[in-house]
């Protein structure tokens, strides 16, 4: 009933994505295009997200901010069952002084998403990357301005955010500890932000989430056995988070169903994080060609697929696309190359990319 309810409000236009105040927004008069076809969202019962830009400082790609943003908030909201921050819950953004929080962009996101139904992830708690200075140049008890800010932060979102990446991106690739301030003036902190997100919120999932983690078994090693010791020492994990930031060629499927299926041996939740696709590795194309379109169906639908066949239903938590729109990805900026790793183009307009997202997600319920 509710899938009807919703193809009816799409097909009449009327906007469900609609979210107060949209400041600097000019383009609430343009009517986006939105299909009429079943929505990503309305194809399966497991959580399909988006990671959304919504601070100033990320303008052009903003729900919030950018000229773009009702046609962005409609796109999500219609497409997509689930959101997570792509900055704006990080410490940087959401605690930039010792004594003051920035809860206005991330609860912008938070009101945005239960407005339209959609679940929230938290992202990220520890991370060594996108610290506020305060953060980085700390000279107090470190124990005591990591509690503060898990719980703070936790607390603030408990009845909203059902699950959160703990900790991101802890280890190097070769599976040895990555340092960082954390590591640096903390001992064993990895396990400490577990064990203080599960006080501050008893319900919330907890995920550990990385890059290559499909691709480079060592690096999975190192993050299962932490898990294991974890396990001896009865501090709470739920699951593991693959980014899947790959491209056309790598790595291979076989890779991605054996590292998720380790997973699985150990009763752990498997979400796909910030999957894109890059179609331009190697910078040899200028523009997204019908031939790279068709290889980019066919490369969604073989990930996707990999995802449903090797995760039982009960361990699937979910799947997220990093960035709506192939203008709004994060890797040309990153990588220096033009590419176009997402499932809409430019104008909002689905691409076969969407269509292999589709296609999975209808062939394997
Ligand atoms: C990226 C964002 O997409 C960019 O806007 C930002 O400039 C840098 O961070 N792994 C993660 C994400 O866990 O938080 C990163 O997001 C991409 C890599």
């Amino acid at each position: 009933m509710q899938k009807f309810i919703r193809h009816l409000a799409i097909v009449a236009g009327i906007g469900l994505a609609a979210c107060g105040g949209g400041q600097s927004d000019q383009s609430a008069a343009t009517t986006p295009t939105i299909p009429s076809s079943p929505m990503l969202r309305d194809q399966t019962t497991i959580p399909i997200g988006v990671a959304l830009a919504v601070g100033s400082f990320e303008q052009a790609s903003s729900i919030r901010y950018s000229p773009q943003a009702s046609q962005l908030r409609n796109l999500a909201a219609h497409e997509f069952s689930s959101v997570v921050a792509e900055n704006v819950m990080k410490p940087e953004f959401i605690h930039p002084q010792e004594d003051q929080y920035n809860w206005s962009d991330a609860d912008y996101l938070v009101k945005f998403a239960k407005d339209n139904g959609m679940r929230i992830h938290g992202h990220t708690l520890v991370w060594y990357n996108a610290l506020p200075s305060w953060m980085s140049n700390y000279t107090g008890d470190w124990d005591a301005m990591l509690a503060d800010h898990i719980t703070t932060v936790v607390s603030h979102y408990s009845s909203d955010i059902n699950s959160w990446d703990v900790v991101n991106e802890a280890f190097l690739d070769d599976g040895s500890a990555r340092p960082s301030i954390w590591s640096t003036h903390i001992s064993d902190y990895i396990a400490k932000a577990y064990v203080l997100v599960h006080a501050a919120d008893p319900d919330a999932e907890l995920y550990y989430n990385d890059y290559n983690i499909e691709a480079m078994p060592k690096k999975l090693d190192a993050v299962l056995n932490m898990v294991t010791n974890f396990r001896n020492r009865d501090i709470p994990i739920d699951g593991i988070g693959f980014q899947l930031h790959i491209d056309r060629y790598w790595p291979s499927v076989t890779d991605i169903r054996q590292a998720f299926s380790r997973c699985v041996a150990m009763g752990l939740k498997v979400r796909i994080s910030e999957l894109d696709i890059r179609m331009n590795p190697n910078n040899t194309a200028t523009t997204l060609t019908p031939e790279l379109a068709e290889l980019q169906r066919q490369r969604y639908r073989d990930v996707i697929t990999a995802y449903l066949e090797t995760v039982p239903y009960d361990l699937r938590g979910g799947i997220t696309v990093w960035g709506l729109t192939d203008a709004t990805s994060w890797t040309p900026g990153y990588y220096h190359i033009p590419d176009w790793p997402l499932l809409f183009d430019a104008n909002f307009q689905r691409k076969p990319a969407w269509t292999g997202m589709s296609e999975a997600l209808i062939a394997t319920p």
